[in-house]
């Protein structure tokens, strides 16, 4: 099988291409495409599968250039579904920040509060009108140490050895999900049945809690602190677990990557 991964340099992307070893076909960077040069490299790479994690996926960046959230987070994956190839594209958790309830939050509670929730929502929306077999992935925030050749991002268990001085949620129910866990699970993913699926951990603890127990388990300087009430982003991740894709909860996805990296 052929699959094209995009952003393969990319947080995620770097983990799949590591994940799916040679059946792998790195996409060129994606951020000045239009439709046509999309249609030229999926004619010239022959794929069977596009896994799609390209994005402009920083909140404020999107906020701060709509345009350009648009083009990567819209426009983008409208011209890869219209290749007519089977997508996995990645999406967020976002798609609950604006929702009424305290969750945990199902596939069809989604209520976007930020622009590129809002994004990231038309692109499943739009994708899925063309073609129905398109697979949405919402991923929680995912952490892993830094990858040799790749570029850093900050992210929960990083920025919890990093820094000294941080603030969660104590009242926020919101998962984090080790990255090799989500690319461990891609080829299953690639076989669900067109839709959107919360793909990730799930939390039993408040964010200030996973903190502290990171915290304490890794016995660790950094001073916590409670930043006041977040909307909750948790997820309830039944939909997946009834197609056999069963994430850690989230303090035991810690625990595997503390043994991963003997950290
Ligand atoms: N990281 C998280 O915790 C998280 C949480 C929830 C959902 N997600 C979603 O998961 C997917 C992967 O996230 P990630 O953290 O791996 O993303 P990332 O590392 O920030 O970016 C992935 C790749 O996207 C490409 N890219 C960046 N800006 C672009 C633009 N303006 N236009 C087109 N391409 C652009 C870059 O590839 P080139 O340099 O080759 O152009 C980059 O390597 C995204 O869809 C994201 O929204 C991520």
């Amino acid at each position: 099988m052929r699959i094209l991964v995009t952003g393969p340099r990319g947080f995620v992307g770097a983990r799949v291409m590591d994940e799916l070893g040679r059946d792998v076909i790195p996409a060129p960077s994606l951020r000045a495409v239009d439709e046509e040069s999309i249609r030229r490299m999926v004619d010239e790479a022959q794929p069977d599968l596009i896994i799609h994690t390209a994005a402009m996926s920083d909140i404020p960046t999107c906020e701060n250039d709509p345009v350009g959230s648009y083009y990567a987070n819209v426009k983008v994956p409208v011209w890869l579904a219209r290749t007519g190839i089977k997508c996995v594209m990645f999406s967020t958790d976002q798609v609950y920040s604006g929702c009424a309830g305290e969750g945990p939050y199902a596939e069809e509670e989604t209520a976007p509060s930020n622009l590129y929730s809002h994004h990231k929502l038309e692109m499943e929306q739009r994708t899925l009108d063309i073609n129905p077999d398109t697979v949405h992935l919402r991923a929680t925030w995912m952490y892993d140490m830094p990858k040799y050749g790749v570029p850093n991002r900050g992210n929960f268990l990083v920025n919890m050895l990093r820094q000294s001085d941080i603030a969660f949620s104590s009242t926020q129910h919101r998962a984090v999900t080790y990255v090799r866990e989500v690319s461990g699970w891609i080829r299953q993913a690639a076989l669900l049945p067109g839709g959107a699926y919360n793909y990730g951990s799930e939390n039993n603890l408040t964010m200030l809690e996973t903190a502290e127990w990171l915290k304490a388990r890794l016995d660790l300087p950094v001073r916590l602190q409670d930043v006041g009430p977040r909307h909750h982003l948790w997820m309830d991740c039944s939909k997946i677990k009834k197609h056999g894709i069963n994430f850690c909860n989230t303090v035991d996805g810690l625990q595997k990557c503390i043994a991963d990296y003997a950290l």
